[in-house]
């Protein structure tokens, strides 16, 4: 296994993306369940062909699509000791360092976001569910103050929930997750850098609250998928404290970056959201999965989540244990946090912010270099390591639906080249190319062969419309 992934990360300059089709890849596994064990020499070796070799190298420089971090290589060996001793951190006597640990590296994530010591958190798998979780605690919040903790949503007139138009999915699948129903989320328009439009915000707000709806949270975005827009967040905790409304930011991109001390001031506000949702699989160089939902106050996350059981109410009389399931939407879960804890000792809170400022200059040499060349035009800038572009080739500015065609085929094609793994979004109605820069392995020379691929595959695609 170690030859395995030693030999992986020495060849991260292949094809970014196998190529294969689903109906290919289907069928090495078109097998029927195995009755016998066979033999372990075998099955590493088909292993390596069937899923090392093929693997979309997320951990190579290429990869830009999405939001891909390269992992390293200290936490892939600490995923790897903790399945070994396969603890449960549910309860403390279960796991007693893991859980210390994991509440250690709660309390220093905090202090990545500038978060006080009454603050908490609970980790999760992805910053999907830390928005959920950080959303459910704000619902039960709300709940427990209109005395209906129990009842539920049940009979009441709706929940609202506020977030810009450039908003992760996940926040609106969160709302439906937890009954509060996607037509309850108000999508607020954004400005011209694709932050949140705060007196529209201030308007729905009313409007719904003259209607007898009951606003119950704003979601502040601390670096958007699309652009890596920061909101306004001083504002908008300003207008949550006015209106009595939780506070969410969603920060599962950008919060962690709060700690580059050039960045700092775009995140002035982010301390006072009651909760923020994380995910160190993106800007902690983590391998997936794990993000973190903070909460300004800890004991809130006791409120929503303890509940008892006879069975595991059993050593009550052991002082000073923190059962993380009392925190916790999950009953048994992994060590996770481990990985998290070994390599920031490892590495340093330095080296892990030397990283992501490294990310955000190479967006900003990108953008350089788009905007030095005639047939591309940079669409957005910053502030985080999101750049977003359009490829013009020869066609004149201004044939809008053109350029917009011509970038939606360079997509498939893009992937097809296979050099460098890049995709699209739709910004103000138009296709764009995406480049999220978020690999520690990323260089400038790096950037340098994506503007080459991508200048290659569209004249190539120009060519053949
Ligand atoms: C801003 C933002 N929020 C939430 C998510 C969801 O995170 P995950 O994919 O870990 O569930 C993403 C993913 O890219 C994101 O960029």
């Amino acid at each position: 296994m170690a030859a395995l992934v030693r030999e992986r990360y020495e060849h991260l300059d292949g094809r970014v993306f196998c190529g294969e089709t689903p109906d290919e890849v289907a069928s090495w596994f078109d097998e029927p369940l195995p009755e016998s064990g066979g033999d372990l020499g075998e099955l590493l070796l088909e292993v390596k062909a069937k899923v090392m070799d093929t693997a979309t190298l997320n951990i190579g420089s290429n990869m830009y699509a999405y939001v891909m971090a390269g992992g390293n290589q200290v936490s892939v060996a600490a995923d790897l000791l903790v399945s070994a001793i396969n603890q449960n951190v549910t309860k403390w006597h279960l796991a007693p360092a893991l859980t210390e640990l994991e509440k250690r590296v709660i309390q220093w994530t905090g202090q990545f976001v500038g978060y006080g010591p009454a603050a908490g958190g609970a980790i999760v798998s992805s910053g999907s569910a830390a928005n959920l979780m950080g959303l459910t605690v704000g619902r039960n919040v709300f709940l427990e103050r209109a005395g209906a903790r129990e009842k539920g949503l049940f009979g009441m007139a709706p929940t609202v929930l506020y977030a810009s138009t450039e908003t992760h999915g996940s926040v609106d699948k969160s709302l439906d997750v937890l009954g509060i129903g996607s037509d309850q989320l108000r999508r607020i328009p954004v400005d011209a850098d694709f932050r949140i439009d705060v007196n529209a915000l201030r308007e729905a707000i009313q409007t719904d609250r003259s209607r007898g709806l009951q606003p119950f949270c704003v979601v502040g975005n601390a670096g958007t998928v699309n652009t890596g827009a920061i909101d306004p967040l001083t504002q908008l905790a300003d207008l949550s404290e006015a209106e009595g409304l939780w506070f969410h930011v969603d920060g599962s991109y950008g919060g962690l970056a709060s700690a580059v001390p050039e960045l700092a001031d775009l995140y002035a506000g982010m301390d006072r959201a009651d909760s923020i949702a994380l995910d160190y699989h993106k800007w902690l160089y983590q391998p997936f999965e794990i993000g973190c939902t903070l909460v300004r106050d800890w004991a809130q996350l006791e409120r929503t989540f303890k509940r008892s059981a006879s069975y595991l109410d059993t050593d009550k009389e052991g002082g000073g244990r923190f059962d993380i399931n009392e925190h916790h939407f999950q009953l048994s879960r992994s060590g996770k946090a481990l990985k998290v804890w070994m390599s920031l000792k490892a590495y340093g809170t330095t080296r892990f912010i030397d990283m992501m400022r490294k990310d955000v200059e190479l967006r900003a040499y990108l953008c350089r270099t788009l905007d030095a060349a005639e047939d591309f035009r940079v669409v957005s800038n910053g502030p985080l390591a999101i750049a977003t572009f359009q490829y013009i080739g020869s066609l004149e500015p201004g044939h809008e639906n053109r350029i917009a065609a011509l970038n939606a085929s360079m997509v498939p094609a893009i992937e097809r080249d296979g050099r460098i793994f890049l995709t699209g979004t739709i910004l103000d109605g138009r296709q764009v190319l995406r480049a999220c820069i978020i690999n520690h392995r990323t260089q400038q020379s790096d950037i340098d062969f994506m503007v080459r691929v991508l200048r290659e595959v569209g004249q190539s695609v120009e060519r053949t419309r």
